[in-house]
């Protein structure tokens, strides 16, 4: 692919809708097929004892692949479940796929997890679709083009007041650094409005895109939980810290804040205060 254009990055776009929206039945039928009381015990896991992989993760990302493979055949692909198929040459585009984020919660059968996929050009986010199987939301956004929720147009939040702010974070799968997640937003807490944990960063980040939450923040998510969730945020008009971002902040290297630009930089002076660069 040459220079990016406007007709290139809706295009992109359009496939990501399309592709995640196929996905997105799949992880429903699939889920009815192998979630029940208490299967989550019997599934098999990755990083950590509670990092749970399912059938319809799996499912869903060889569907992704294959349709990805026959829309854009000259494209590369980055999955949670497979990896890197190849790395990108310069001016490729690359998919950054999560086929199901919210694994523990589809795993538990409650509805909120989502099917992402984003895409990129030498690292520059360019377009991304967010759906989530159960209601048919389809959240996503095109460089430029400003994010939508099924067509209508995004904003974030214009509050500008930090104290009473309502933050969404999550806590990774390793146990100690799941420690003081907990330790930062147990001092957190105190100073907002309020918190949530909802456990689909992806969602957490197209929420901060609807004003439904002031801001997100979490340490140590892997590329696929946020590549189309911070472009949606971002093309809402929150300001967005990517965590593979320089860290003058000093909000620990692997950090990710995206927020309502009236509140974006007082959530980053007391995650700072509090620690968040040695989480
Ligand atoms: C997880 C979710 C969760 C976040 C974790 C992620 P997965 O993704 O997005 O909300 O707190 O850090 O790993 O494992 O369900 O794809």
């Amino acid at each position: 692919m040459g220079p990016v254009d406007d007709q290139d990055v809706r295009t992109l776009e359009k496939v990501a809708v399309e592709v995640a929206r196929e996905a997105a039945e799949l992880a429903l039928a699939v889920r009815d097929r192998v979630v029940g009381p208490g299967s989550v015990a019997d599934l098999p896991t990755k990083s950590s004892a509670t990092d749970v992989v399912t059938e319809g993760d799996r499912e869903c990302e060889t569907r992704i692949r294959e349709r990805l493979d026959a829309l854009r055949p000259g494209d590369v692909v980055l999955g949670e479940e497979g990896g890197a198929d190849a790395d990108p040459e310069p001016g490729q585009v690359r998919w950054v796929v999560d086929p199901i984020d919210g694994t523990v919660n589809y795993a538990h059968g409650l509805p909120w997890f989502a099917v992402s996929i984003g895409a990129e050009v030498d690292g520059r986010p360019l377009a991304g679709a967010v759906v989530e199987p159960v209601s048919g939301r389809v959240w996503s956004a095109a460089v430029g083009h400003g994010a939508s929720l099924d067509g209508r147009v995004l904003r974030a939040s214009a509050l500008g007041r930090t104290p009473v702010a309502v933050v969404a974070t999550g806590l990774g799968y390793d146990p100690e650094r799941r420690r003081r997640q907990a330790a930062l937003l147990a001092r957190l807490a105190p100073e907002i409005g309020d918190v949530r944990r909802a456990g689909c960063a992806s969602l957490d980040l197209c929420s901060v895109a609807a004003g439904w939450v002031d801001g997100f923040y979490e340490h140590g998510l892997n590329h696929w939980d946020w590549a189309a969730g911070a472009l949606i945020a971002q093309e809402a008009g929150a300001v967005v810290r990517r965590p593979d971002a320089a860290d003058p902040e000093e909000l620990g290297p692997d950090a990710l804040l995206a927020a309502g630009p009236g509140v974006a930089a007082g959530l980053a002076d007391l995650l700072r205060a509090h620690g968040a660069g040695e989480i």
